[in-house]
């Protein structure tokens, strides 16, 4: 059969409150025209974020129950060390409650200011954590990943001749190298094994540790799976584990892939580093057995792990972002070639020529989506980027809008509404307007900044 069914039934059911286009434009104005100021009441269609917002199964609530509480050494702890362990193969787990804890512990102990950390695409928060303790978040992505409309499988990989020429020329300031799996900033999209490899082959050459931001790692194994010539009789968590065998460690979100509402955590095999992760991460996290979390939370966590894997519930996912990815491409919205895993991102600045970067094309379209449909997105563009460390403003690279979709929690007519949206969206493109900042923070502008409407 053709059609890819939810590989579940609904057995607890959220009302979506739906509210009328007046209210809509009452909510948005109160919100400065920034949809991260929108009480989540008032969107009906929440494609903000995949993270945290995944629908827990059965097995994950009722694993919750049975959560083991003490401060120290519960087993609960236990449980989630071991599914980590038997999924990464990594020596040291360190809970966190959320990902970017995780990148703070790491980024705190292992990088100097002065330092230069490399990754394909740094994602907000791992760019931000970088910067704090003084470090350069440098990114070197393959080319093909700037151009919104090119097909590649693997549109994440990073270039391996710019890292090689970057640890050639300015080795000694470079303190480790990331790969994002999936590359969130660049389109969701996967990194392939070949590329792992060639990865690790130069950080070994060059002696640097090399960490993944491994959030979306099932979904990357997945179209390793589908896509990689070789790969194609694998199971998932044997991809996994060969991914993450190339690495000396990880940072993870729980909020994406593991199919959580919160959670993380920081992995290596290095003894020396752990010990000081941990030492700091007592400081501001919590013990290490349960670094910001309840024990219930660490059981939906290692019960989330293993159903992530699973080969049904990932052909449905990927499959579902694909048939929302198609359905924008066929009303004539132009979007990021190959579909991602976790989202499809529409190119704002090809939809709307007319409005220039600095007028953030991307800010208009997520107005208008949320404006016309109650759809709540994100811009990942210029208002995310624009603002250099030497505080100029300038446009980003792309400007992207992300639709990313909640794991298991909207149905195919859910994203059928989402699409007649985007075409009443691209029926009125020619007629949306920029943007203007009229509050501007000094960093991570984008979560609090308010915007007027250009005339
Ligand atoms: N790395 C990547 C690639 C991410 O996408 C995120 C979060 C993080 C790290 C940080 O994890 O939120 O648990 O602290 N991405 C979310 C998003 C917020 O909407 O893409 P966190």
């Amino acid at each position: 059969m053709r059609t890819a069914i939810e590989p579940f039934r609904i057995k607890t059911v959220e009302p979506i409150r739906l509210t009328t286009r007046a209210e809509r434009e009452r909510a948005l104005r109160a919100a400065g025209n920034n949809v991260f100021r929108l009480r989540a009441e008032d969107v009906m269609i929440d494609l903000l974020t995949d993270s945290g917002t995944n629908a827990m199964s059965a097995k994950q609530w009722s694993a919750m129950m049975d959560g083991d509480e003490s401060y120290a050494g519960s087993r609960s702890f236990y449980r989630f060390r071991d599914v980590v362990q038997e999924l990464t193969g990594y020596k040291h787990v360190i809970p966190t409650h959320q990902g970017r804890a995780a990148e703070r512990i790491l980024f705190t102990t292992a990088v100097q200011p002065g330092d230069v950390v490399l990754n394909n695409i740094h994602f907000d928060t791992t760019r931000a954590n970088v910067e704090h303790v003084g470090g350069e978040a440098r990114d070197l992505v393959i080319a093909e990943a700037w151009l919104p409309s090119y097909v590649h499988p693997f549109k994440g990989n990073m270039n391996l001749d710019a890292l090689e020429a970057v640890l050639r020329a300015e080795g000694e300031r470079v303190s480790l190298v990331m790969v994002t799996v999936t590359n969130n900033s660049g389109g969701g999209q996967p990194v392939s094994l070949e590329n792992l490899r060639g990865v690790r082959a130069i950080c070994d050459r060059y002696g640097k540790p090399l960490f993944l931001d491994a959030c979306r790692f099932a979904e990357n194994a997945w179209f390793i799976r589908t896509r990689e010539p070789g790969q194609a009789d694998r199971a998932v968590a044997e991809i996994v584990r060969e991914v993450a065998s190339l690495a000396d460690g990880m940072t993870m979100s729980a909020k994406k892939d593991p199919l959580a509402n919160i959670g993380g955590w920081l992995a290596t095999n290095d003894d020396e580093l752990a010990e000081r992760c941990r030492n700091l991460e007592i400081l501001t996290e919590g013990f290490p057995t349960y670094g910001g979390l309840a024990g219930r939370d660490l059981e939906a966590v290692a019960q989330g792990l293993e159903e992530a894997v699973d080969h049904d519930y990932l052909h449905y996912r990927v499959r579902s972002i694909a048939y929302l990815g198609e359905g924008l491409a066929r009303v004539g919205m132009p979007v990021v070639q190959p579909f991602g895993g976790h989202a499809v991102y529409i190119d704002a600045r090809t939809l709307l020529p007319h409005v220039p970067p600095l007028e953030y094309p991307g800010q208009a379209v997520a107005v208008e989506l949320y404006t016309l449909g109650g759809i709540r997105s994100v811009e990942i563009g210029t208002v995310m980027f624009g603002r250099g460390r030497d505080g100029r403003e300038s446009p980003a690279a792309m400007d992207l809008v992300r639709l990313a979709i909640p794991r298991r929690t909207y149905t195919q007519s859910h994203v059928d509404y989402v699409i007649e949206v985007c075409a009443a969206v691209v029926a009125r493109a020619a007629d949306l307007r920029g943007y203007r900042m009229t509050l501007e923070p000094p960093t991570l502008r984008h979560f609090t900044a308010r915007f007027e409407p250009l005339r």
